[in-house]
């Protein structure tokens, strides 16, 4: 039966991954409350569609800080594709480049930076670093991206520490001996990307930090996780080039909002003085619409990707950027938008329920 949805690439990826893996993959912190908010809050929202409008063009291109992508979906950061497929991350980055949207490359990545970058040299890349208390580290980390050609630096602030992922402890999962083996059956990359992953994270970190960061990068710098005005205030204040409204797909504190419900207050306090995007919760065309009808330029996919790379590595990953894109242009033109710029807040109304 052919996959016709992104549930159905969900459903297909928990019948062939590994218990633990899947776990991981799926999982929130504490009652995963917020996971399952990020879903249900966008089911509160309604539209409202305008007919009698020219929709044989319908145009899905967009830019997020300069540069052109074919749709505002996008990959958000997540680890250890190795875990789901072969060759990992060069898998989904030639997916990305061949559906011409952005990858924002985790800290975390299984391959190392350099051997995405020549599976998929062509394609638009961000990456995300989770700033560990290695001061050097960092910045190496931050100026080998640069050279490699990555296009933003994405500080992803929500993570001092981890959130407490119970199926993770319950599994005994442990992703640092994943990477110790790995590391002992790849010497080169023990200078390199193990080394990074096993660097705990900074919990120290705070704003004067991104003004060091800044000293050290012409890239534009991206805030990963942001909920509230007071810290899009700071944001716009520290001069960064933008945040993405998240809580991790619910991986780190339970019980805030979900996304779509912070979008609102986070686009209100830059006012217009950054790009705002979002990711939690999105798994449909109409999750996008409402997105950018609530002011986000673009949204970013974490599990659905690991979902189309469990199913066929590069080719599962292009059928479900594929798959969402085409319903975004549905969405578009069953609302009456030619153009992803007509897209505003006069198309959704918040249901009473
Ligand atoms: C993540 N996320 C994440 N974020 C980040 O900044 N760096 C990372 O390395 C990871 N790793 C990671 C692994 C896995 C398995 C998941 C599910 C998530 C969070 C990710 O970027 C994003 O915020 C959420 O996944 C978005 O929610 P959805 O699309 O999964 O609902």
């Amino acid at each position: 039966m052919p996959l016709v949805c992104l549930t159905d690439f969900q459903a297909y990826a928990q019948d062939h991954l590994s218990k633990s893996t899947w776990d991981f993959i799926e999982g929130g912190s504490d009652e995963c409350f917020t996971r399952d908010d990020n879903i249900a809050a966008f089911k509160k929202i309604r539209l409202r569609p305008r007919y009698l409008r020219d929709v044989r063009e319908v145009d899905t291109r967009t830019t997020i800080q300069g540069e052109e992508i074919t749709a505002p979906i996008c990959i958000a950061p997540t680890g250890f594709h190795c875990l789901v497929w072969p060759d990992g991350e060069m898998s989904t980055a030639r997916a990305a480049q061949a559906a011409g949207i952005c990858y924002i490359i985790s800290t975390y990545a299984s391959c190392s930076l350099e051997d995405i970058v020549a599976t998929a040299p062509r394609g638009l890349k961000w990456f995300q670093l989770y700033p560990t208390s290695d001061r050097q580290l960092n910045k190496q980390l931050v100026q080998r991206a640069e050279a490699l050609g990555f296009k933003a630096l994405v500080i992803t602030v929500d993570t001092p520490k981890m959130g407490n992922r119970r199926c993770d402890f319950r599994n005994q999962l442990d992703l640092q001996r994943n990477l110790l083996l790995k590391d002992l059956r790849s010497p080169k990359e023990r200078h390199t990307t193990p080394y990074f992953q096993m660097s705990p994270i900074d919990s120290s970190f705070c704003w004067n930090d991104i003004t060091w960061l800044q000293s050290l990068t012409r890239l534009p710098i991206i805030l990963k996780g942001i909920l509230t005005k007071e810290d899009a205030e700071l944001a716009v204040k520290h001069n960064v080039h933008g945040i993405i409204v998240s809580n991790h797909g619910g991986r780190q504190l339970d019980d805030v909002p979900a996304s779509i419900d912070a979008l609102t207050e986070v686009v209100a306090a830059v006012k217009g003085k950054m790009e705002v995007y979002l990711d939690g919760g999105i798994r449909t065309g109409n999750d996008v619409l409402k997105a950018l009808a609530l002011g986000a330029k673009c949204v970013f996919l974490g599990r659905p990707i690991l979902w189309g790379l469990a199913y066929k590595g590069e080719h599962g990953v292009e059928e479900v950027l594929n798959l969402i894109k085409n319903e975004f242009h549905t969405s578009m033109s069953l609302t009456g938008c030619q153009s992803v710029a007509e897209i505003n807040q006069d198309l959704v109304q918040f249901s009473r329920l």
